[in-house]
């Protein structure tokens, strides 16, 4: 361990002061590694920039290697820089995107994924990931829903600390360990309309129980830094939000690590309508607890003065420099700047067999089966087969933000049946773009011709990967171009259909869903999404996964999510479909999902048969089993994600129809029948009232499984 004490004794408060600042590699570092060097924009001082403690985005190890040698020969105290970058879903070995990870179900499979990553990450020279990314979802408008694990508070924090101890392991000075950093703090997913970077307006309520645990669950699980968001909450940007910032952040969590601001969102007070004072920003800022200023210069240029004028004292410069240095002792870089790096840019680490295996289970396990009349699994005598749409034979299947990934190195779909079935026919149209306002047809005499006469048609269809991520809002969710008049013009030649469907985020599917007879929804896949899509199609892996984030109807009825309240003029499910004067209804649209959360099918056939409860009754200090027997009534072995929710059935704050308060993902061998236990403590039951407290109440609570819209084997639990 370094005497980081020691350092900080020896720095001057400029110097202190450049710990605090982060900016682009090639902005500030003049290096032989095709670093541009020092960017004239920034309007820094050559000491300033010596003094810099951390950067961010760099293209490899290489690169790396040469701006922290080139930062060690002019930093006065050869303090290491760290290396930060946003390693979303892969390094350079691409799994699919979050959201579909989310659908997985299965933290252990993230913790598989995430591994990958933070050894491929360590040898490209990253110090620290931007991840996990929780933020609670429930608008799919929203282009950043990708980067989330879904719609449920659970789920997002199982999977968010599952990363957090995947990227970290055991010991950061491990060189195959890299350090995360939970964001966006807070509740940038509830962006009016779906618009990225748009206000939040929020209840506490609604902030503690469904936009503030996940961040919790990752600070617990030991993510070592903390990123607040750019939305105003309330009307306040969240790095000024004492309420967020301080009271919940540093007094009720007790955060002791790093906090960074996103992008330049230091400098946003100005554009936002809060302050046009930068002075004003960074009192306001480092008084709330932000450590480093990324990509705006805000703390060089007014944290001195701020301390010269008495606003605040050395020793609170002191403080979060101390925070910066010991993640750098933590990581290890005094005793190595260079950790775990690689000297070359094609790193043995990257893309190896045992990589693209994890990313390729990864893969399959996060595909939704969304329909199937039975078509599903084609046979692999199967001879002649259609693939038509813009994403039959496209390497930009790896999904947005997929840092080192590349294209070239992903494998098709048309590659993944080619090697799985080398004897089948196999004919590829394009048939039309995916695009918005790309709507040409002429593609689609090639692409009829191709269906004509097949003996199965693959439309692999969808939105582009760049679709979705950030500032990536949709107002139309329906596929792009003209996918969806090309499925009805090739139904009409030939009815067996299999919709392979990809995006970042849901897309309505309404218009097309009956003209096929299977739909497999692959979100962003990732390098070895044709692989595993070949899998799917013919049977040699088995559907599990279940949708993260409700599939609308139609983008009117966003947000449409599954843990809704009842109103006081609720429509049945069973009226789903007819329009009810005076009823909380649309006219000319259903209220449900189309797919919604937790639905999935699989190639085995799961019977739920029972649940049963332990007892019916319940005091706070009782715990209750739960215990579901499921049958795998078929000669296919699979996995299947057992969801238990609850409901509240009357409460001083009103509660959600369903809500989620267990899973667990389960693999069947054929024919066996297996019961699956779930432990409920009172704990589960809590919710926040009115008086600021987290706290269950007396009452009936029903117990279910299933999905969402669709519980069965509901049991009472009266909580005494
Ligand atoms: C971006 C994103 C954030 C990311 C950061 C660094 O603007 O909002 O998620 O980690 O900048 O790339």
């Amino acid at each position: 361990m370094a005497d980081i004490k020691e350092i900080l004794s020896d720095m001057t408060l400029d110097e202190k002061i450049g710990q605090l600042c982060q900016y682009n590699t090639q902005e500030v570092v003049e290096s032989t590694a095709g670093i541009t060097g020092i960017d004239e924009n920034l309007g820094l001082t050559k000491a300033q920039v010596d003094s810099i403690g951390s950067v961010l985005n760099f293209a490899n190890a290489v690169e790396m290697r040469e701006a922290q040698k080139k930062h060690l020969e002019n930093d006065r105290n050869k303090i290491p820089m760290l290396f930060m970058m946003d390693v979303i879903h892969g390094y350079r070995t691409i799994y699919p995107v979050p959201l579909g990870l989310g659908a997985s179900f299965d933290p252990e499979l993230a913790y598989d994924c995430s591994r990958v990553a933070a050894k491929e990450a360590s040898a490209g020279g990253v110090h620290v990931t931007f991840t996990p990314m929780v933020d609670y979802v429930r608008d799919a408008r929203w282009g950043r829903v990708m980067e989330t694990c879904g719609e449920d508070v659970l789920l997002n924090s199982r999977m968010g600390a599952a990363q957090v101890k995947a990227f970290q392991g055991d010991d950061l000075k491990n060189p195959e360990n890299i350090a995360t950093c939970v964001k966006h703090f807070a509740a940038y997913g509830g962006a009016e309309a779906g618009r990225d970077y748009s206000r939040v307006d929020i209840s506490e309520q609604a902030l503690r129980e469904f936009y503030l645990p996940a961040y919790k669950a990752c600070i617990d699980a030991g993510t070592t830094m903390v990123m607040p968001s750019f939305n105003t909450i309330n009307g306040v940007p969240a790095l000024a939000n004492k309420f967020l910032m301080k009271k919940i952040l540093k007094e009720e969590w007790g955060f002791s690590g790093v906090v960074i601001s996103d992008y330049h969102a230091v400098d946003d007070f100005e554009t936002h309508g809060y302050t046009d004072n930068r002075k004003e920003n960074a009192k306001i800022v480092f008084e709330n607890g932000c450590d480093i200023e990324m990509c705006s210069t805000v703390f060089f240029n007014n944290l001195k003065s701020l301390v010269l004028d008495g606003t605040f004292t050395e020793e609170d410069i002191d403080k979060a420099v101390l925070r910066v240095l010991d993640l750098k002792d933590k990581l290890g870089l005094f005793e190595d700047p260079y950790r775990g790096a690689s000297d070359k840019i094609d790193a043995d680490e990257f893309l190896t067999e045992e990589n693209r295996a994890v990313v390729r289970r990864a893969a399959e396990e996060c595909a939704v089966l969304l329909k199937n009349d039975g078509i599903l699994p084609l046979s692999k005598d199967t001879k002649k087969i259609a693939l038509i749409g813009p994403l039959a034979d496209n390497k930009e299947i790896i999904g947005f933000w997929a840092c080192m990934g590349k294209p070239e190195e992903s494998v098709t779909v048309k590659e993944g049946i080619k090697k799985l079935l080398p004897n089948a026919e196999i004919e590829v149209a394009k048939g039309a773009s995916y695009i918005w306002g790309e709507n040409s047809t002429d593609g689609f005499e090639d692409a009829i011709k191709a269906a004509t006469n097949a003996d199965v048609v693959i439309m692999c269809v969808g939105e582009p990967q760049d679709y979705s991520g950030e500032g990536k809002s949709r107002a139309h969710l329906e596929m792009p171009g003209a996918q969806e008049k090309l499925i009805k013009k090739i139904r009409e030649v030939n009815k067996n259909i299999v919709l392979l469907t990809f995006a970042g985020r849901p897309i309505v599917l309404s218009d097309v869903a009956d003209d096929a007879r299977a739909i497999l929804h692959m979100w962003y896949p990732g390098t070895e999404g044709g692989t595993a899509a070949a899998n799917l199609l013919f049977g040699d892996a088995n559907p599990s996964g279940k949708v993260s984030m409700s599939f609308p109807k139609s983008t009117g009825q966003c947000p449409v999510y599954y843990n809704r309240t009842n109103t006081s003029h609720p429509k049945s499910i069973e009226d789903e479909d007819t329009y009810l004067p005076f009823h909380s209804n649309y006219i000319d649209c259903g209220n449900l999902a189309l797919f919604p959360f937790g639905y999935g099918l699989s190639y085995s056939n799961f019977v739920y048969e029972s649940l049963e409860l332990s007892r019916n009754e319940m005091t706070k200090d009782d715990e209750v089993t739960v215990k579901i027997t499921i049958h795998n009534d078929s000669d296919r072995a699979g996995k299947e994600t057992v969801l238990l929710f609850m409901r509240d059935m009357f409460a001083s704050c009103v509660r959600p129809i369903q809500q989620l308060i267990d899973f667990k993902k389960v693999y069947f061998e054929a024919g066996e029948r297996k019961a699956v236990e779930f432990t409920i403590k009172e704990e589960m039951l809590r919710f926040w009232n009115n008086e600021s407290q987290f706290v269950s109440e007396p009452g009936e609570f029903r117990i279910s499984t299933g999905c969402a819209d669709n519980l069965i084997l509901t049991k009472s639990l009266v909580l005494k």
